[in-house]
C-alpha cells in the first residue's frame, strides 16, 4: 500500500485550476455561440477534468459520457481498448469534443476517435489534460493539451493507481 507521503506532487490544485480556465477559454474562442458542442467524457479518468473544464465554459453544451478501459489493474497500457458503454445520442452531425485525462501511447484516443468518426459527426476534437508524448505509439496528438507529463505513472485528479488516489485534488507520482 503507498502512502501519501510518497507521493512527489507534480501540479499543484492551483495550476490545474488555472489551466484548465485556459484551456476553457481556447475552446470558447474555437466555436460561435450558436454552435452545437458534445463533450465527451472517458470515464473513469476524465471525470474530474470535464467537470471542472466545463464549468468554465460559459456556454450553452451537452455532455456525454464513455466508459472505456485498457489498463485493468496493470500500469502499463494493454493496446486493447475496451468500450463498456457508448454515447446514448445520436452525434451524426454534431460538433464533438472527447475528453480525457492523459495520453499516453495514444491507444485510447486513437480508437475511440475512429469509433466516434464512423458516426460522422461534422467536427470532431480531442482534449487531454495532460501529454505523456514519449510513450506514443499511434500518430495522434490532442487538439487542446493542459500540460506536457513526463514519462511517469501519475495519478491524482481522477487518475488512479489499481482504482486508487484518483480523489487527490493535484497531480502527482508515486516514487
Ligand atoms: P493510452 O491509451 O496509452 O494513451 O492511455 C490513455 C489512458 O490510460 C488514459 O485514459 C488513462 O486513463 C490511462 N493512463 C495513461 N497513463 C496514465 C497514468 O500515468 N496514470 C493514470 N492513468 C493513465
Ligand atoms: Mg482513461
Amino acid at each position: 500500500m503507498i502512502s501519501t507521503n510518497d507521493i512527489k506532487i507534480l501540479y499543484t490544485a492551483e495550476e490545474i485550476d488555472n489551466r484548465v480556465q485556459t484551456l476553457a477559454n481556447e475552446i470558447m474562442n474555437n466555436y460561435s455561440e450558436n454552435e452545437e458542442i458534445i463533450m465527451i467524457c472517458l470515464l473513469k479518468g476524465g471525470f474530474i477534468f470535464t467537470a471542472d473544464l466545463i464549468r468554465k465554459l460559459s456556454r450553452k453544451i451537452k455532455i456525454e459520457f464513455m466508459s472505456v478501459s485498457s489498463y485493468g489493474d496493470k500500469l502499463e497500457s494493454s493496446g486493447i481498448i475496451n468500450i463498456k458503454q457508448d454515447v446514448s445520442c445520436d452525434i451524426n452531425n454534431k460538433n464533438i469534443i472527447i475528453i480525457d485525462d492523459i495520453i499516453d501511447t495514444g491507444n485510447t484516443l486513437f480508437n475511440i476517435k475512429q469509433h466516434l468518426i464512423n458516426k460522422k459527426p461534422n467536427k470532431i476534437e480531442t482534449c487531454c489534460l495532460l501529454d505523456k508524448s514519449e510513450g506514443r505509439l499511434q500518430n495522434i496528438t490532442a487538439d487542446y493539451v493542459g500540460f506536457k507529463c513526463p514519462n511517469k505513472y501519475v495519478i491524482g485528479y481522477g487518475m488512479d493507481a489499481a482504482s486508487n488516489y484518483r480523489n487527490l485534488p493535484y497531480i502527482g507520482y508515486i516514487e
